[in-house]
């Protein structure tokens, strides 16, 4: 079992596996992006080795996230092997994803996360400075038809979207899904452009609570989203509140970026590398110590520490899996 000073047990891994995305949002990364080469990612058989060896110290659920994730060729034969080990849920921007969806569902992989921002094709298209909305709408459509477990995640960005908190509410009346609203983090990898806490998950809550009657769920522990169901309608909603609160508490993950880093928080530095240790030849038991001694050092409260560092924002999120 994976435990760490303060008693939190850690469960759940993140799993970025590539930091190339085929769109650019722009609370994500800029325009111009310098990609990682191919070789200085993990490999099919360094990240089968690794889920495989943290399946047995009790990691029993990978989110695989990226980058935009279906961009790597090997995903379906990798969702396979980690499918063998643990629960798998992967986070998409669906621009590819549509044609994978019965291999998914075939596969026992269930939980699929959307990204989307916007109901509009030609802001979608200023949002993520590329086309690809009808890709994702056609994405959104098959999984709701071959019954996945979807969430959409919305970024919600002050005078960009904010007019669209009820049309996303309102997929969640006739649709079995989760819309959850998720507060902008200050990791846009462009050093500006972050515009603060304008929309506060409270403020988010209280515009939807004008047209719909919010009634709180119980969440999952350890969840990121506060959830609401809404009399009548099919699916729920969510809060994420990513910027303004803290999910220390109950954190029971552990993230590994593309390169091979490992994050104890999301806020904080690579704490090791997997990568670089498995090229050096470690063996099995050396590689598990010293992912142990990783999270012995996990911050009880990495959020405070590092959240007010202005650094972050030269940081993209697909570069660290979110
Ligand atoms: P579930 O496994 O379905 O609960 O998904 P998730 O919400 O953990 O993951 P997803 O990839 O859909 O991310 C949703 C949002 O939550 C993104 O904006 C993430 O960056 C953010 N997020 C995920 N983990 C953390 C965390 O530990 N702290 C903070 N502040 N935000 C997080
Ligand atoms: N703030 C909040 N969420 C973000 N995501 C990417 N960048 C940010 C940011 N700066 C979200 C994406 C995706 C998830 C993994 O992280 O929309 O759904
Ligand atoms: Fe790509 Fe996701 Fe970043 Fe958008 S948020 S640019 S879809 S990695």
């Amino acid at each position: 079992m994976l435990t760490d000073q303060h008693d939190r047990r850690i469960s759940y891994l993140r799993l970025a596996v590539t930091d190339r995305c085929n769109l650019r949002c722009t609370y994500c990364m800029p325009e111009k992006m310098q990609f990682l080469g191919r070789a200085s990612l993990l490999t099919f058989e360094e990240i089968s080795r690794l889920v495989r060896l943290l399946a047995a110290e009790g990691i029993e659920r990978v989110r695989i996230t990226g980058g935009e994730p279906f961009l790597r060729k090997d995903l379906l034969s990798l969702l396979e092997i980690i499918a063998a080990h643990c629960e798998v849920a992967v986070t998409t921007n669906g621009v590819l994803t549509a044609p994978f969806v019965p291999a998914l569902r075939k596969m026992g992989v269930k939980k699929v996360n959307l990204s989307l921002d916007t109901l509009h094709a030609e802001r979608f298209q200023r949002i993520t400075r590329r086309d690809g909305f009808a890709a994702v709408m056609n994405t959104l459509q098959t999984l709701l038809e071959h019954e996945m477990e979807v969430k959409i995640n919305m970024v919600v960005m002050n005078g960009v979207n904010t007019d669209e908190l009820h049309a996303f509410t309102e997929l969640t009346r006739q649709n079995l899904l989760s819309v959850r609203f998720i507060e902008e983090m200050p990791f846009n990898g462009q050093g500006n452009g972050f515009s603060g806490i304008e929309w506060h998950y409270r403020r988010i809550l209280s515009h939807i609570g004008e047209k719909f009657e919010l009634q709180k769920r119980q969440d999952a522990p350890g969840s990121t989203a506060l959830s609401y169901r809404i009399p009548g309608h099919a699916g729920n909603i969510g809060v994420i509140p990513a910027f303004s609160r803290t999910f220390c508490g109950t954190c029971n993950r552990l993230r590994v970026t593309p390169t091979g880093g490992v994050k104890t928080c999301l806020y904080g530095h690579d704490a090791m590398n997997v990568r670089d240790l498995m090229r050096d030849g470690f063996s099995d038991g050396s590689l598990i110590s010293a992912i142990r001694s990783a999270i012995a050092g996990k911050h009880a409260d990495g959020f405070s520490a590092e959240r007010a560092n202005a650094r972050k924002m030269l940081e993209s999120m697909s570069a660290i899996g979110g």
